[in-house]
């Protein structure tokens, strides 16, 4: 960034309107003892407002006194930034952008439009109503090159739609701000690549406790099991116990239930929620239970199993248990 200097042609005074006066005390009021002087950026710009736009010397000075400052600390503050014109400006002040990112993006062909258009930097237009100077980032590198005129940013500038604002803007046309091409924000130029299922977007259905269809499934799956135990136990219990009760007795007396909360069997390779029905009917309801298993208990599950898989098989969306895996009680996590 360049020197710096103040305007040579300065007015003798400068003083607050008393409505900006008032306004720069609340300014002042809302920073802690000792802190005041943290509002001299606030009252700096305002003071750059009320005159045309531009800080002159004795605009300084006053801010300065107002806050109690020695001068040099407002004036080394007002001379930094940018932000603050030490000169008149044009009724369109283009500030443009000539950082890297803009740089490499074609801001230099942008400076060859303002000198083409408006003249040499620093200087107002001789109807007043453009000036325009070079600055450092704006913070808007990601839709470079850029400028900003007045409040207002203007992106993803081209010569071409550079010259077209600048022409509209002299017109007095409303100029559309932000990206001048079709890019939206800064989405990629070509068009969003992600997060393009809008399925995302939508808020999660909360499924109701209850519904005749749930209630419907519940009860087959019910079903299944019960057929499943009931058509391959080979104990005939002596005396003629109702539905699944006496092969729920047989396998009470092979697997314990244990006491405390179950473990999530459908983590168990090969095992799905329908299995782990069947499983907890029989009283098992741990890994542990799995990894004890003998041959002849593993044998007496699995043909539970896959006579549950034939009622499954020939139920609409019933499936076959792969039982891969269970006679070690490994969960899929530990494949
Ligand atoms: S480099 Fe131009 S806005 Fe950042």
């Amino acid at each position: 960034m360049s020197v710096r200097r103040l305007d040579p042609n300065q007015p003798e005074h400068f003083n607050f309107t008393p409505q900006n006066l008032a306004w720069a005390k609340e300014q002042i009021r809302k920073y802690p003892e000792g802190r005041q002087q943290a509002a001299v950026l606030p009252v700096l710009w305002r003071a750059q407002e009320q005159h045309d736009q531009w800080l002159p010397e004795p605009a300084i000075r006053y801010v300065a006194n107002l806050l109690d400052m020695p001068y040099i600390r407002v004036y080394e503050i007002a001379t930094f930034y940018t932000m603050f014109n030490l000169s008149p400006v044009g009724r369109y002040h283009v500030q443009l952008c000539g950082t890297t990112p803009c740089m490499l993006r074609g801001a230099n062909d942008l400076k060859v439009v303002c000198e083409r258009m408006i003249g040499p930097q620093g200087r107002v237009t001789p109807e007043g109503v453009f000036s325009w100077v070079e600055v450092e980032c704006l913070g808007a590198c990601v839709n470079a090159p850029m400028a900003q005129i007045n409040k207002d940013y203007y992106e993803d500038l081209t010569p071409e739609n550079f010259e077209a604002l600048l022409e509209g803007l002299r017109r007095g046309r409303s100029m559309k701000t932000g990206p001048q091409t079709e890019r939206q924000f800064s989405a990629p130029a070509a068009g969003a690549k992600t997060l393009l299922d809008t399925e995302i977007y939508r808020a999660p259905s909360r499924e109701p406790a209850w519904s005749p269809e749930r209630e419907r499934q519940e009860q087959l799956t019910q079903n299944n099991v019960q057929a499943a135990v009931e058509a391959v136990s080979p104990v005939k219990s002596p005396e003629p116990k109702s539905g699944n009760t006496a092969k729920v007795d047989e396998a009470r007396a092979r697997f314990e239930k244990p006491d405390g909360p179950s473990d999530d069997l459908t983590k168990v390779k090969g095992i799905d929620a329908a299995s782990q029905h069947v499983l907890n009917e029989l009283g098992i309801h741990r890994y542990g239970q799995i990894g004890r298993w003998s041959d002849e208990d593993r044998q007496w599950v699995e043909a539970r199993l896959q006579a549950k898989a034939l009622v499954d098989t020939n139920t609409p969306g019933g499936a076959a248990p792969n039982v891969a895996g269970r006679r070690q009680g490994k969960t899929k996590d530990e494949d």
